[in-house]
């Protein structure tokens, strides 16, 4: 909807870990320069944290990609499965077919598996995403899959990426000996502002925008305050901004209309010029994951309903389907 108006040949704010979007600091390529190294190098268990949407999978996926084509890689993102759950899914992704039923002869399958592989010189990669959820007793039985060894060598690289409850986890007394096995830690931070606004540049050219400057400097300077610098939030500030700012038919987002957008974000509320909107105020936490849900809604096929680059009724088309689109959040929420 907002792509004719601001000549953008496709939403720049998408909340997926789209690499081609990939904008990468000094501390990202630290990061990442670590983290294939560590892989490559057969440093033991791998740590990777951030808080909660600075871009831990997002650097996973270019990890993935920056490694050796031939690297066997598994990479499990539901850290709610328990260790067998876990082990079938690890094999699923290594492709290890007629693994048995048992737990055991799942491991003996994965242990052949590993031994070959090393004979063809490759390391096989474990990636555990989302590890902050994972029980205790789930990382205990994780660290012993480490124990896949041959004299000289590790066969399993194992990579744990979370949130900081990760790191805390890891102080559990009973996580000791995983703890000591630990090669490397590596951590992302937020965006400092001089970062947010090349982040928001990067989206743009990728995008495909004429204008790089379409956010002013007052106008990124609050959403890098508003945000803290936290990719994910910045992309959804960014992508109501655009939409607020087609709905208002202003060529550059400046900081009213960032002001309009954190207050359709913060109230669900339409900002000023449009009426009859109005949804019950929820907690902060709950409004950002509503937000966020709303962003990946509209992400991933909301606008696809909106064909139409016409101004007529253009307020109400808005916010009518950002509505919908909070509706469905809020539903899923509740459920
Ligand atoms: N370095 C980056 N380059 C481009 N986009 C990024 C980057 N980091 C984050 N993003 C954007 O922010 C969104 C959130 O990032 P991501 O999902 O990687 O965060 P996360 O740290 O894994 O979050 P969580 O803790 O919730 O798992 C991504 O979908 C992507 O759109
Ligand atoms: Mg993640």
């Amino acid at each position: 909807m907002y792509l004719n108006f601001y000549m953008l040949d496709e939403k720049p704010f998408n909340a997926t870990p789209d690499p081609r979007f990939l904008f990468l600091t000094p501390a990202h390529r630290e990061a990442l320069a670590q983290l294939v190294y560590g892989a490559q190098e057969n440093k033991g268990f791998l740590v990777l944290t951030g808080e909660v949407g600075t871009g831990k999978t997002t650097l996973l996926h270019t990890l993935l990609q920056r490694l050796d084509s031939s690297t066997p890689v598994a990479f499990v993102m539901n850290s709610l499965l328990p260790f067998d759950g876990l082990l079938e899914y690890m094999l699923e992704d290594f492709g290890i077919r007629a693994a048995g039923q048992s737990s055991a002869q799942r491991l003996v399958a994965l242990n052949h598996f590993l031994i070959e592989r090393r004979r063809a010189g490759q390391t096989a990669v474990l990636i555990l995403d989302e590890a902050q959820n994972l029980a205790p007793e789930t990382l205990e039985q994780v660290r012993l899959l480490s124990n896949f060894e041959t004299p000289t060598d590790k066969l399993l690289q194992i990579l744990l990426v979370g949130q900081p409850e990760l790191k805390l986890k890891l102080q559990l007394p009973g996580l000791r000996q995983l703890r000591q096995r630990i090669g490397l830690h590596a951590a992302i931070r937020p965006l400092t502002p001089e970062e947010t606004r090349d982040y928001i540049q990067s989206r743009l050219r990728v995008a495909g925008a004429p204008d790089l400057r379409l956010f002013t400097d007052h106008a990124v300077g609050r959403i890098a305050e508003y945000t803290g610098g936290i990719p994910r939030l910045v992309n959804i500030v960014c992508d109501h901004c655009l939409l607020v700012g087609y709905a208002e038919q202003r060529r550059r987002i400046e900081g009213d209309i960032v002001e309009q957008a954190i207050e359709y974000l913060e109230e669900g509320r339409r900002p000023s010029r449009a009426r009859g909107f109005t949804w019950q105020r929820g907690r902060p936490v709950l409004r950002w994951v509503l937000g966020g849900l709303g962003a990946a809604f509209v992400g991933g096929a909301g606008f696809l309903v909106l064909g139409s680059d016409t101004l007529g009724g253009a307020w109400g088309t808005v916010f009518e389907h950002v509505l919908n689109i909070a509706r469905g959040a809020r539903d899923l929420v509740a459920r």
